[in-house]
């Protein structure tokens, strides 16, 4: 059983829709229902089961009750791919504490509850993934909250790959670079210059798709990658190869 957060759209759909031709997977959404039962629909034309469960990371006891859904109906879980995000895009002298709290909730504090509450369903052959950022890596307009929190969750992701290790299961970290979804399409805001200067610094010459981060994650969950854990693994077709586009696109904004 995979249990992706934030798979009722973007990433954590293209991942769970991936993930279903082997696994039964569960369905997170924060509130809109209807988007996570057509996925839990796409899971299902899979041949997968599929759970749908709604739940607001930003507050503990709507985490506590998705763990406690998870386990109620599966009792083990073979993945855990921590995906759901949510921030202030802001320059980081604006963000305040408020907004900090919600960031961190959403993307460490939920990230460390539910592994401390699934870690234990999980055996020989269990997978912990989370979805990191190179705004961890690089200052990115906008995005220094967010940078703040996945850094937290790449540090977090090296210390459970030790201390899940000996019991067989991995934990590794990805990194997209800029991905074709709504959040980005947000983000961009209909700058079609700062979409040119993305895939110009893209050495393959585009930008990635839901799809290109799904196919890494399903090989990091395979059996393939048993020896790959503690692992910080960057798909973004070259574009931090040569230190990436930012500061060029800080001069732009
Ligand atoms: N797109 C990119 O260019 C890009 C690049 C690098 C990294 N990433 C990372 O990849 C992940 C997915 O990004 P994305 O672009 O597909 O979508 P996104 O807009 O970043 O949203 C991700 C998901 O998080 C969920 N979410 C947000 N706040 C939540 C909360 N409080 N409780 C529960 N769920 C919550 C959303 O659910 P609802 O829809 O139900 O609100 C959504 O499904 C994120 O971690 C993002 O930081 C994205």
């Amino acid at each position: 059983m995979a249990l992706v957060t934030g798979s009722a759209r973007g990433i954590g759909r293209a991942i769970t829709e991936r993930l279903a031709d082997d696994h039964d997977c569960v369905v997170h959404g924060r509130r809109d229902a209807r988007a996570a039962a057509e996925v839990a629909r796409a899971v299902e034309a899979r041949g997968a089961r599929a759970l749908v469960v709604t739940a607001d990371l930003a507050d503990p006891a709507q985490v506590t009750a998705l763990a406690d859904a998870v386990l109620d109906r599966y009792g083990r879980v073979d993945t855990l791919v921590a995906n759901a995000a949510a921030t202030a895009f802001r320059p980081l002298v604006e963000v305040t504490g408020r907004h900090s709290r919600l960031t961190f909730a959403t993307v460490v504090d939920s990230l460390v509850e539910l592994v401390h509450r699934l870690a234990p369903a999980m055996g020989e052959g269990g997978r912990l993934l989370t979805i990191s950022g190179l705004d961890a890596r690089f200052a990115q307009s906008g995005h220094g909250l967010l940078g703040g929190a996945k850094a937290a969750s790449e540090a977090l992701t090296r210390s459970w790959a030790v201390e899940l290790g000996p019991r067989g299961v991995t934990a590794n970290a990805i990194v997209p670079g800029p991905v074709l979804t709504d959040s980005l399409e947000t983000y961009l805001d209909g700058r079609e210059d700062v979409r040119t200067l993305l895939v110009d610094h893209t050495p393959v010459g585009r930008l990635c798709t839901p799809s290109d981060i799904a196919e890494v994650a399903a090989f990091l969950v395979s059996p393939a990658a048993a020896m790959i854990s503690g692992q910080v693994i960057t798909v973004d077709g070259g574009i931090s190869a040569q230190g990436g586009p930012w500061g060029a696109m800080r001069d732009l904004w």
